[in-house]
């Protein structure tokens, strides 16, 4: 015993000597976490989490369905389409990072004209004179555009924090925590309030925002001007900038995210996620979570020291169960709207939108306005995967065109949409969520190591958004695993970073 004391001295004097220990440097890591859902959310956060635990994790990613989730392609005649989430910003950095560290590419975009349909006639029609457009703007709709591009940059530059905040490795505790942190109450109080409030205080008008903004939303949400503010930005930031995507299929992303994480791909459906007490080698207990799935060999199960669930918790979309949870994981409720993408390849019926002369039409994209009796979103012409935009070379000749509806379109419809047309292949999605205000976001943390990262979207869906909660989520598991408390939640970061830089 005598013999061992200096030994345990000169340990002692040695911590002193360097500074108390962290609680970082005391904990083992975990060894193993599920993710569940292969979608952008889930891949990217087996990407994230790799960065941060280093190569010794175990992760495993369980997937129903395939890689990609609502990332997918459409085959149509031969050729490949963006099916779900197509367009991305050029200010989305987390996906811009991944196309160039996965050695992706962007295929080369050549726009066509567009127009907006109040389900009467066009109310707005773009020309391929620049100079025209912006004279037609200013006639129609005064300083508004003009006004609102100023509106729409000022929201992008608080969002643009989060790269900042990432790359310090702060993380947030919830949804709300997040948005508040990179736009203070003003982005709180978009989440309350719809994009039309939002807009009409802001002083824009309603023509404005019955003609430009709605059709915006209908394009991108597949609801009016009720969905909240916030998300209602994100749709307008898309409105007047380079939009891309990802050559091959956005869905790429996800299947490179997966490889380069060198997670472990499980085919299965997770059925339940269980806590359990475990004894430890060492002695005591741990707690773990025990992962029920059905893979394609029959009924299964893990356990894991962290979960994260990267698919909406809705019934019809994942029914996972929490059980033997004490107190119980609270019930979120989830209503995802449904939109229906119909590929149709054909020549459009200029005529069905007020064409007297169908030669005169020349629009490869048609947005709409909110009016009953229009039983489409939106319909524009689309390019395959692989190659970039094809010009349309005839206006009214035969293309493929992409219907966003609602409902399943019935033949009756699509005849009355188009001319003539040699096939049809549609895509029902729930695709976002039915956003109503106020709403309060799920909670992101759903028990003491299990992180939903789909809490995201009652602020916003997009792709970008899900990878965002995915390093929020890969971060904030670290810091709760390390016990670094002070990279959670920080007050005023944006001040404190600026200092610090
Ligand atoms: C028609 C449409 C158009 C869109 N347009 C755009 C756009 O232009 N730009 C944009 O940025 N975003 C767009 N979005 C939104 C964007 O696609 C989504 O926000 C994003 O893809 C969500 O990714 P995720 O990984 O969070 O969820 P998902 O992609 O839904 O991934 C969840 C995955 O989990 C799997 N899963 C579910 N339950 C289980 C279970 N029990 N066990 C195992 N696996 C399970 C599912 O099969 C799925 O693959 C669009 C969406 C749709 C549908
Ligand atoms: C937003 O609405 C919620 C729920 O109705 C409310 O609790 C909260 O105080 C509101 N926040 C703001 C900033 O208005
Ligand atoms: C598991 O999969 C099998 C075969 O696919 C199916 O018959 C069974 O009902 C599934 N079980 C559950 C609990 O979903
Ligand atoms: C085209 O639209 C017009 C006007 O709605 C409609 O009468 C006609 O039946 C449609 N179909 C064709 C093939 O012209």
């Amino acid at each position: 015993m005598r013999s061992r004391l200096p030994a345990a001295l000169l340990l002692l004097l040695a911590c002193l000597w360097r500074g108390a220990p962290r609680a970082s440097e005391l904990r083992q890591p975990p060894g193993r976490i599920a993710i569940i859902g292969a979608g952008i959310g889930g891949t990217s956060a087996a990407y994230f989490l790799r960065q941060k635990f280093g190569k010794d994790l175990q992760i495993d990613v369980f997937e129903k369905g395939t890689v990609g989730g609502r990332l997918a392609t459409i085959n149509v005649e031969g050729k490949d389409y963006e099916a779900g989430g197509s367009i991305i910003h050029p200010l989305n950095l987390h996906m811009k990072h991944f196309v160039k560290e996965l050695g992706l590419s962007v295929p080369e975009n050549h726009g066509g004209l567009m127009g907006i349909y109040n389900g009467d006639e066009f109310v707005f029609e773009e020309s391929s004179w620049y100079i025209i457009n912006i004279l037609k703007l200013l006639w129609h709709y005064g300083l508004n555009p003009l006004r609102m591009n100023m509106w729409v940059e000022d929201i992008l530059d608080k969002f643009m924090r989060i790269y900042r905040y990432q790359s310090h490795d702060y993380a947030f505790s919830s949804t709300e925590g997040l948005l508040h942190a990179l736009g203070g109450n003003d982005f709180i109080q978009m989440l309350n309030q719809t994009i039309d409030e939002t807009m009409q205080k802001a002083g824009f008008s309603q023509k404005f925002i019955n003609e430009v903004v709605t059709p915006a939303m209908r394009i991108n949400y597949g609801q009016g001007t009720n969905i909240n503010g916030f998300v209602g930005a994100v749709s307008l930031a898309g409105v007047n900038s380079e939009l891309w995507s990802v050559k091959g299929g956005n869905k790429l992303v996800c299947t490179g995210l997966l490889y380069a994480s060198k997670a472990q791909f499980i085919s299965g459906t997770v059925i339940s996620v269980e806590e359990r007490t475990r004894p430890k080698r060492t002695g005591g207990t741990v707690k773990l979570y025990e992962v029920s799935y059905n893979a394609t060999s029959g009924p299964a199960t893990a356990m894991y020291d962290i979960v994260l669930i990267a698919t909406p918790l809705n019934r019809k979309m994942s029914s996972i169960t929490f059980q033997n949870f004490n107190p119980a994981i609270p019930e979120v409720s989830n209503h995802y709207h449904q939109t229906v993408a119909t590929f149709v390849h054909g020549c459009i019926n200029a005529s069905f939108f007020g064409y007297k002369d169908p030669s005169h039409f020349h629009l490869s994209g048609i947005f709409t306005t909110e009016n009953t009796k229009l039983f489409i979103n939106s319909l524009s012409v689309v390019s395959p995967v692989q190659n970039g935009q094809e010009e349309l070379k005839q206006p009214i000749g035969p293309a493929i065109w992409k219907v966003f509806s609602k409902e399943s379109l019935t033949k009756e419809q699509i005849s009355l949409l188009f001319s003539s047309y040699d096939s049809v292949k549609e895509k029902k999605w729930l695709a976002y969520p039915h956003y109503t205000v106020p709403k309060k976001s799920p909670p992101l943390i759903l028990h003491d190591r299990i992180y939903y990262l789909n809490s995201i979207e009652w602020a916003a869906s997009a792709m970008e958004m899900s990878a965002i909660a995915a390093k929020n989520a890969a971060l904030l598991s670290y810091h709760h695993w390390n016990g670094n408390m002070d990279m959670i939640d920080q007050e005023d970061l944006n001040e404190k970073l600026k200092t610090e830089l």
